[in-house]
């Protein structure tokens, strides 16, 4: 499925950031095989913002597992950029941010966020710290540099992950719930943040989410998957402009495509 070249936010590029053609996975369960993935086919343009929705248990963990090379496929193709997953992978240029933020207790937020330098070695001590404080001024973070994770709340320290993810400048950006943990306000400050940083700095983003509201007012286009096995049922370009406005939540149209998507999940 290629996702509407044309749906709408950044002007610009149609070329591939993702192709996926004809992946399964199976996973060697207690009970026989289970067939997380079944014949996923999905064209993803470079600097797009892409939702992925579906029950649990439907393979979009799995899926963003694959696109990021952590695990392999059982069978089909993965190009990224124009590569193999494998190959891209080498280059480090995707940043992953997961559900929980997984940050090192004993680092600073500084110190976390600059981490993937450290180990890659880009630049000298003294640039790696300027590019951390860089980031966590994007994420505005400015003045908890030299906090531990600890002293943080939730919404910092998942900022903090998005900094670290930025901080190699990732051509491709998967995250994996990356709000669920949080209150419905400070997850919409995230929205906005997210957002601002995405129109900062164009990345081609893969957001996985169970909530519909999320993908509406982040995405593009969102991927609806169905469970046993895990499928896509549908690619759903999103109709209003990026919102600007919080209020467009209550907008009539996307109280119609929410029911829609919703109808699209639940169906069998
Ligand atoms: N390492 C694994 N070994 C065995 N089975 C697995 C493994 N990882 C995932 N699965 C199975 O693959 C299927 C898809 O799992 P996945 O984690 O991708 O779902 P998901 O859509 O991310 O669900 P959720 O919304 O709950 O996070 C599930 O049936 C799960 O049990
Ligand atoms: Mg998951």
């Amino acid at each position: 499925m290629l996702l509407d070249p044309d749906a709408r936010g950044q002007a610009g590029s149609t070329a591939e950031a993702i192709g996926i053609e004809n992946v399964s996975m199976s996973f060697q369960g207690r009970q026989g095989p289970v067939e997380a993935l079944r014949g996923i086919n999905l064209t993803i343009p470079q600097n797009r913002f892409i939702s992925i929705v579906g029950r649990s248990g439907c393979g979009k963990s799995t899926l963003l597992r694959i696109i990021s090379g952590l695990i392999p496929q059982s069978a089909g193709t993965i190009r990224v950029m124009g590569r193999s997953t494998q190959d891209y992978q080498k280059e480090k240029k995707f940043g992953f941010v997961f559900q929980e933020a997984s940050l090192f207790p004993w680092k600073t937020a500084r110190d976390n966020v600059r981490l993937p330098l450290d180990v890659i070695g880009i630049g000298t001590p003294a640039e790696r710290a300027a590019r951390a404080d860089d980031l966590l001024r994007l994420t505005r973070l400015e003045g908890f540099a030299d906090h531990y994770p600890a002293q943080l709340s939730g919404g910092m320290r998942q900022r903090v992950s998005i900094a670290r993810a930025l901080s190699y400048e990732p051509e491709i950006l998967l995250m994996d719930e990356p709000f669920g943990a949080l209150d419905e306000f400070t997850r919409r400050e995230m929205h906005d943040e997210l957002i601002r940083i995405w129109q900062t700095r164009p990345v081609t983003v893969v957001f996985v989410t169970h909530s519909l509201s999320e993908a509406l007012y982040l995405s593009d286009a969102i991927v609806v998957m169905a469970p046993r096995p895990g499928r896509i049922k549908a690619v759903v370009p999103v109709a209003h402009p990026r919102l600007a406005d919080p209020d467009m939540r209550h907008h009539p149209d996307v109280i119609a495509q929410t029911r829609d998507l919703e109808r699209l999940i639940h169906e069998q």
